[in-house]
């Protein structure tokens, strides 16, 4: 299965959460591999803290790969290569984690049929070698995200399960900037159709992740005054509208992710050993993730949501 990932705006969470549920899923014995696809920022080999691909590798990344320098972009083994610890280990029952590293260095290009072709190529041989590849997209209306709906819309392609997962933060922007790279021209749904894809398809493939929610009525805000959690309530009501009104509402959200004191310091994996031992993570955000990880791959959680 292909995940897409991608946001309107930057710093939604796409690359933490994506990640993490990355991570989640090899333990839940699944192969999986990410795909840094965030052309001009390929920063994911920070967060599963591989020294020498934090900004990118220099072994020929996708980057290389794309524009035909490479026949084999490099990949790295995160629990062989990540400099965490409490991740050098493969836990039994855990499937593979690979990243595939953009280019140190690299940034946005224009893609053309060639590259096209060959992301398409590199899609289905991955799709064949893990159960879950995810892709993380360059923000907004981006060359990557056209790249991709290019890719998958080629009749190689047509047969493999895809998935979108569109990252927001639950604010008022956020929630129109969401709506707007879905429903808008320029958006995921008018680039897929030009590119040959079956809007109703991309539509039913397309799904929400809300990051970094605060909940108004969690145990942990009792400090608050009573009116700061009045109008915390009063906010999450009228974005709720909004949502709604701007179809981005419950019934096409598949995670809401807690915003975690963790994540909101630091861009990194959490471990079991952060959760039970150093006790530094709270468990609700690492049960989204492992939610989001089962939900992506169960189609009556995707149906009924
Ligand atoms: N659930 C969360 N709670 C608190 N902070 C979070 C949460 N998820 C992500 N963050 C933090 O938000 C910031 C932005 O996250 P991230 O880099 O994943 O976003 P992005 O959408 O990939 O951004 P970019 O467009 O720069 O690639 C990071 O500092 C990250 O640690
Ligand atoms: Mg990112």
């Amino acid at each position: 299965m292909l995940i897409f990932a991608t946001s309107d705006k930057g710093g939604t969470g796409r690359s933490v959460t994506s990640c993490n549920v990355a991570f989640r899923s090899s333990l839940d014995n699944r192969e999986v591999c990410y795909l840094d696809f965030d052309f001009g920022s390929p920063t994911a080999g920070a967060i599963f803290q591989v020294a020498g691909a934090a900004s990118g590798t220099r072994n020929g990344g996708l980057h290389s790969y794309l524009d035909g320098r490479t026949s084999q972009p490099e990949r790295i083994d995160i629990w062989s290569s990540s400099d965490r610890q409490s991740l050098r280990q493969r836990p039994p029952g855990a499937g593979q984690l690979v990243l595939f590293p953009g280019d140190h260095g690299g940034s946005e290009f224009p893609n053309t049929p060639e590259m096209n072709k060959r992301c398409a190529d590199l899609f289905l041989r991955l799709d064949e070698e893990f159960d879950i590849v995810i892709v993380d997209l360059s923000a907004g209306r981006s060359y990557a995200t056209d790249m991709v709906l290019a890719a998958t819309a080629m009749p190689s392609l047509r047969k493999v399960l895809t998935r979108w997962l569109i990252f927001h933060r639950w604010t008022n922007q956020h929630v129109g900037a969401a709506a707007g790279l879905v429903y808008d021209e320029g958006g995921i749904l008018a680039t897929g159709e030009e590119r040959g894809h079956d809007r109703q398809e991309l539509l039913d493939a397309l799904r929400l992740v809300r990051t970094a929610v605060i909940n108004p009525d969690a145990e942990e805000l009792s400090p608050l005054r009573p009116a700061q959690i009045a109008f915390l309530r009063e906010c999450n009501s009228r974005l709720t509208d909004l949502a709604s009104s701007r179809k981005v509402g419950i019934t096409q959200v598949i995670a809401s992710i807690p915003l975690d004191p963790l994540l909101q310091w630091r861009e990194q994996l959490i471990s079991d050993n952060d959760l039970y031992e150093r006790k530094i993570a709270n468990v609700e955000t690492v049960e989204a993730f492992e939610k989001l990880a089962k939900d992506i791959v169960d189609p009556v959680a995707w149906e009924v949501v």
